[in-house]
């Protein structure tokens, strides 16, 4: 998939990775459509791109929005080529300590933006017989996300959306891809950091491998749209770590169980309560 001369969508704009998408995007020549419910870091992102590219603030959580934001997209830009659905949240924790709105969040916008933007974009895609859509998943999409429930269960179907649109369109000229990355340098892990929910999560992240920076993560996007692959994984090893999961489960398991025992000997006691885990 050629990038040059294409309009490109990408949700999740402002910063972190889609900031780093939306700047790689427009060097391969593209034209970017940027999209963020962060108006001033959206500006902030258009701004370094230059001319040709455009910002449209949307929240991804409202349905009627998402439909204006691709309607102004493609008024702006022409027909959208490839979208990168990369906004994301990180949010929630144990179930027991998760509310209802902050499962209901998790799933609007790590969930149900793919599913919207693949209702608005198909149709069109399928008609012209090409498309391209990158769903930004994460590792916790193909392992777990420990400390955190709603994550992990919104990476997994974000994962599995990306895999069903493949097996039923890709024989029609639509292309997915599925980014899964594990630590990446951006506002999200920092939050974990320093969020007492967050902590172990943002622990473990950091345990398990690299943190990379957000300028790897895209040009290793746009290497596996070069080569049409479906998953991406800028941390090579996840694919070991899938492998093991697969191969035998109950090892996994308790393998991730270790993990997290161990990760949760170094977080403190307010942590842990808010954990369910004391
Ligand atoms: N940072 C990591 O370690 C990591 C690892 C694996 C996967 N990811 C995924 O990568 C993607 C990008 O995350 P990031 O690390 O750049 O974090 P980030 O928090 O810096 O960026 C996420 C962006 O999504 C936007 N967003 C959130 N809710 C929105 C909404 N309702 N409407 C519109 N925009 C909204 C935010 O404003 C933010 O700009 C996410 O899907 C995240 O889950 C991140």
């Amino acid at each position: 998939m050629q990038l040059a001369g294409r309009t490109v969508l990408v949700t999740g704009a402002g910063r972190g990775i889609g900031r780093a998408l939306a700047r790689a995007c427009a060097g391969a020549g593209a034209r970017v459509a940027l999209t963020d419910v962060l108006a001033d870091e959206l500006d902030a992102t258009r701004s370094a791109l230059g001319e040709g590219h455009l910002a449209i603030p949307c929240d991804l959580t409202d349905p009627a929005a998402v439909e204006a934001m691709v309607a102004a997209a493609r008024d702006g830009l022409g027909e959208i080529g490839v979208c990168l659905a990369n906004a994301g949240v990180a949010v929630g924790s144990d179930p027991l300590q998760t509310t209802d709105a902050t499962w209901d969040l998790a799933f609007a916008v790590n969930v149900r933006q793919h599913v919207l933007l693949a209702r608005l974009l198909l149709p069109g895609w399928l008609q012209r017989g090409e498309g391209c859509f990158v769903v930004t998943a994460s590792a916790a999409g193909l392992l777990t996300q420990i400390g955190s429930a709603p994550y992990s269960v919104t990476k997994h179907a974000a994962v599995a959306f990306a895999e069903w649109l493949s097996i039923t369109y890709g024989d029609r000229g639509l292309r997915v891809s599925c980014l899964c990355p594990m630590g990446v340098d951006t506002a999200m892990l920092a939050a974990g950091d320093r969020d007492a929910l967050g902590a172990l999560g943002a622990r473990v992240v950091r345990a398990a491998g690299e943190v990379l920076d957000p300028d790897a993560v895209a040009a290793e996007t746009l290497r596996a749209l070069d080569d049409e692959r479906f998953l991406i994984l800028p941390h090579p090893e996840v694919a070991t770590y899938f492998q093991r999961k697969a191969e035998d489960y109950e090892h996994w398991l308790s393998g991730m169980r270790r993990a997290q025992a161990a990760a949760s000997s170094d977080v403190g006691d307010d942590e842990r309560r808010n954990l369910g885990q004391s």
